[in-house]
């Protein structure tokens, strides 16, 4: 799975995005650890802050299904540069991130640029040591 292909499965899910009241579409993908392509776009509301963005809907369906790590992450915004993951969807790309080597793209219309989990979470809030022992 290279960098194209999860950028482009990013780009074909940016058209089912439903966002009537922000008007700004974005897709997102996932590359799980076993293999499989996860996708998403953003969900808003009438009740604003309910809205899920694509990230988190990539992510939430590839749990949803058995696997709880991504390998790699693509998300596909309206502009060049502005599809950057949002805080909260980085928070969630932190519980469910292999590790921190992994590669973030950042799609626009034309360009991609590559970041890394690293890059874009330098001071993660992590808790795994606590649940050592959920393995469920
Ligand atoms: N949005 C995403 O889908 N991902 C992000 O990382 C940033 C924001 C969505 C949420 C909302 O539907 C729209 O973009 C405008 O904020």
């Amino acid at each position: 799975m290279n960098k194209e292909k999860l950028i482009e499965a990013a780009r074909m899910a940016r058209e089912n995005a439903y966002c009537p009241y922000s008007r700004f579409m974005v897709g997102a993908a996932v590359l799980g650890e076993n293999g499989k392509v996860y996708t998403g776009c953003n969900i808003e509301n009438a009740s604003y802050g309910v809205t899920v963005c694509a990230e988190r809907v990539a992510i939430f369906t590839m749990v949803a299904d058995g696997c709880r790590k991504f390998e790699a992450l693509a998300v596909v915004g309206g502009g060049e540069e502005d599809g950057a993951p949002c805080m909260i969807c980085r928070q969630v790309m932190t519980e469910f991130c292999k590790d921190f080597d992994v590669p973030v793209y950042v799609g626009g219309p034309t360009k991609v640029y590559e970041h890394s989990m690293k890059e874009i979470c330098p001071l993660p809030f992590v808790s795994f040591k606590e649940n050592e022992d959920y393995h469920h």
